[in-house]
Parts: C-alpha cells; structure tokens; sequence
C-alpha cells in the first residue's frame, strides 16, 4: 500500500525544498494543494508541470473529492439549517431561510440593499431555532469597511435581543486586500467550532479582486485566485454545517441589447459555487425586489420586501 499521505510533503514528487516553499506560499494543507491549480505550483515553487499535477491529483484522492453516494448525500441534506431574513415573503422564495452547508449569494448595484441583508442575518442567525434563527454566531468578512453596528443594533432590538450579547456574538474582520480576504476565510475553521458559528458572511465578495486585477491581462489570474477562495467557502460551509452569504457587485454588458444588461462579477467561478442566487434592486416607492436566479431546487421567482429602521420587512 502506498504510504499514507498527510502533510504537503508526503505527496509524490515532493521534496522537503519543494514542501518549504509551498508553505511560504500558503499552500500548507493537503486541502490547499487539492484545490491548487498546476500553474500556481509551478510558479511558487519551481516544479514541473507533471510533478505538480501528480501532487494535485494525490491531494484530491486523500481527500476523497470523488462520488458520494446519494444516501449519504440525504443524510446530509438532513441537517441543512436555515436562517430567516426578517421576510416570509424573502424565507418563503429561498425555500425557508439562508442555508446552511451552501453558499448564497446576493448580487446588485450599489446602494441595492446587500449589506443591509449582511447586517439582518448576521443578528437573525443569533434567534433561537422556532424563531428562524440557529442559535449560533456570526463570522463578518469586511472588505468595504461598510459594517454599521449601530444597524445591527436596531435589528437586534426588533427582534428583541439583547443589543450588547449581539453584537458580541459578531465577529468583525476587515479584509484589505484579495490575499487577505482568502486568509481570513481560511483562518475562520479555526474559530467556528469554538465560537458556535452558524453564519460566515463575506461582503463584498470581489470588490478587493477587481480592484487588484485590473486590465485584461490579470483577469484569468483574478479568476484563478477566486476560484480558490470560493472552494474555501464552500468547503468550510460543507464541514462544518455553516451557512456562508456573500454580497457581489455588478457590471454591465454593452453587448446585451434586451432586457436588463447588469450582470454578476466574477463569471462562472463564482456562477458555480454560489448555490442560491439572489439579484437585488430597488423598485418603485420604497419597495425592494429580489429574484431568485438559478437554484438547484427552487423555481425561479420574484419577492418584495422594504428595508426601514427595523432592517429587511415585509410590505404587510
Ligand atoms: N436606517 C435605515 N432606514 C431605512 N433604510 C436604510 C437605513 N439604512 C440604510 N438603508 C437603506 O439601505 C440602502 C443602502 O443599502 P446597502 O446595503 O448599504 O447597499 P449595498 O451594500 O448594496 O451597496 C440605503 O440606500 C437605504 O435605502
Ligand atoms: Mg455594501
């Protein structure tokens, strides 16, 4: 039987030199090299092309990234939590709540409402289970500098919390730039078990991405380095039963003629890790809509709802 592999040097063709630089470069764990892409370690670490997809491919087997089978998929799918949004309307269009174990993502322009949603769930995943809420604590991947305790504290005070036990319970990071952000998602493993987190938020998801990789030429590099930060996600959302919102901006398409031409940042990478999709924008009066866009389980769907003092309502 080959040996068992456990720490980055156990994989083939990795030397103790190779393994030191790989670690300087980040790539410390059997799960950073398993999602890793053959250019990165080439790059970082000098190896060739052959060795480095043989390491890759050796990660991914240890780590069991095959089929599962579909039982044990049920069974999973058992424990799926869910978070309210303050909204039944909003709850009942995403199938009852923010999941836990998938990604969500809520995407539009700005002043759109995203950080508002940030701020409602980071306080509603605190309620306890019959009122919507996990009974757990929130992560807070800043990366905007736009977390505004003071609205967490007056949604916190809708619901009836304790203001000050609420927002102990939310754990505020500031991401400043994309490597950054990619850090401290890695590093949130460490303290959601210790700390009972139910909810780890990212807002925004890649607005430090676009800012960093400007220019056509950095863009499969950007696209490269958001593919790993979303497998982070999804992965810490998978394992540990956790629910993860990220908030995303929009471009626009010149080349779309009809209809409404904004689209998400990020293409497919994101595209593809993000399980519920959520477009948010403002309509007539005070009124807010959000469309449910392409969902595994769920038909697509409108719901309106407002955003007042009190957080994200219905309309009564
Ligand atoms: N205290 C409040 N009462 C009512 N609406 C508010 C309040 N605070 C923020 N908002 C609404 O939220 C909007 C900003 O939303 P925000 O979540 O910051 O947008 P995004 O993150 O999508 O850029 C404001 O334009 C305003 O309409
Ligand atoms: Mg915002």
């Amino acid at each position: 039987m080959a040996k068992e592999i456990k720490k980055v040097s156990d994989l083939p063709g990795i030397g103790d030199a190779a393994a030191k630089k790989l670690e300087d470069a980040g790539f410390k764990t059997i799960e950073s090299m398993a999602v890793a892409s053959v250019m990165e370690l080439k790059e970082v670490a000098g190896i060739g092309e052959g060795t480095a997809e043989k390491a890759i491919k050796a990660a991914r087997d240890t780590l069991e990234m095959g089929f599962e089978s579909a039982d044990v998929l049920a069974e999973k799918r058992k424990l799926v939590g869910r978070i309210t949004t303050g909204s039944k309307e909003l709850d009942s269009l995403i199938g009852g709540g923010i999941e836990t174990q998938s990604i969500t993502e809520i995407y539009g322009k700005m002043a759109a409402g995203k950080s508002q949603w940030a701020f409602q769930t980071a306080v509603t995943v605190q309620l306890p289970l019959e009122q919507g809420g996990l009974e757990g604590t929130c992560l807070y991947i800043d990366s905007e500098n736009s977390f505004r305790p003071e609205r967490v504290i007056q949604v916190a005070k809708r619901f009836g919390l304790d203001v000050d036990a609420a927002l102990k319970n939310i754990f505020v990071a500031r991401a400043y730039n994309a490597e950054h952000q990619m850090i401290l998602a890695e590093k949130a493993t460490e303290m959601i078990k210790e700390k009972n987190v139910k909810l780890l938020i990212v807002d925004s998801l890649t607005a430090q991405f676009r800012a960093e990789f400007i220019g056509r030429g950095t863009l499969a590099e950007r696209q490269q380095r958001l593919n790993k930060h979303m497998r982070t996600l999804q992965k810490t959302a998978e394992i540990n039963n956790i629910a993860v919102l990220v908030t995303n901006q929009v471009m626009s398409r010149p080349d779309i003629l009809f209809g409404d031409p904004t689209e998400p940042v990020g293409g497919n990478v994101v595209g593809h890790a993000s399980k519920t999709r959520l477009y948010l924008r403002k309509s007539k009066e005070d009124k807010r809509v959000a469309k449910l866009v392409d969902s595994p389980s769920l038909p697509d769907g409108e719901a309106i709802y407002r955003i007042t003092e009190n957080g994200i309502e219905d309309l009564e």
